[in-house]
Order: structure tokens, then C-alpha cells, then sequence
């Protein structure tokens, strides 16, 4: 019995692995546009807030050519951010300040694999003109 349960155990974390490894190319289309709120306005100073397994928010919005203080406060949990197509990384408490001078969508992850929902941690950062 045991023996089962550790199997499972070990099949489920190389499933979630192998979901972490996949790019924005993944089988599997975007669930989070369904829950979570969108920010009305972009802003300058965004915290993201991260607990098991989701991010406060399903899309941040930011202003092309302005600089933004990005945050990541960890309210539960041990989580990271990655933000696609930009070399942006965030640790718990880190602050970065970054301008994005291309419009357009980048995909929010987390990028530390901090249990069973791991891979559903996305959310959007949209940057608008
Ligand atoms: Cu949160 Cu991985």
C-alpha cells in the first residue's frame, strides 16, 4: 500500500515537472482567463500577490515606455514569477523596476515548483500602448 502511494506520489511531481518544463507551447490552452479579476487601468507599481496556487490576479496591465515597479509578495506558499519574452525573474519580497517598450502579452509563471497546483500558477501581464 504504501509502495502505491509513493508511486503516485512520484508519477504526479514528474507530471507537474513536465507541465513546468513546457513553453508557451504546452498542449494545454490558458485556464485562468476564467477566474481571477483583470486590472481595469495599468499602473506603475504592481505587487503580485502569490498563495496555493494563484496569483491575485488574472491579468496585470501596464503602460508601454513607463516604468513599473514590479513586486512579488508570497502571501502562502513558496513561490516565484517568471514573465515570458522579457528576462524578468522575481523572488518573494524582490522588487523590480522595469519598462516595457513593446506592447503586448507576456504570460506571468511561477517559477519554483511549490507543489500539486505548480503548473496552473499563469497569469497575464498586458502591456498597452
Ligand atoms: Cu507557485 Cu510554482
Amino acid at each position: 500500500m504504501k509502495r502505491i502511494l509513493l508511486f503516485a506520489v512520484l508519477v504526479a511531481s514528474a507530471v507537474a515537472m513536465a507541465a513546468c518544463g513546457a513553453s508557451s507551447s504546452g498542449s494545454k490552452p490558458p485556464t485562468n482567463q476564467d477566474q481571477g479579476a483583470v486590472m481595469a487601468e495599468p499602473a506603475s507599481e504592481i505587487v503580485i500577490k502569490a498563495s496555493n496556487f494563484k496569483f491575485d490576479m488574472a491579468e496585470y496591465k501596464v503602460k508601454k515606455g513607463q516604468p513599473v515597479k514590479l513586486t512579488l509578495q508570497n502571501v502562502e506558499g513558496v513561490h516565484g514569477v517568471a514573465i515570458s519574452g522579457v528576462n524578468l525573474n522575481l523572488k518573494a519580497g524582490e522588487t523590480v523596476e522595469y519598462t516595457f517598450d513593446k506592447a503586448g502579452t507576456y504570460d506571468i509563471v511561477c517559477n519554483i515548483y511549490c507543489g500539486a497546483g505548480h503548473a496552473q500558477m499563469r497569469a497575464k501581464l498586458t502591456v498597452v500602448e
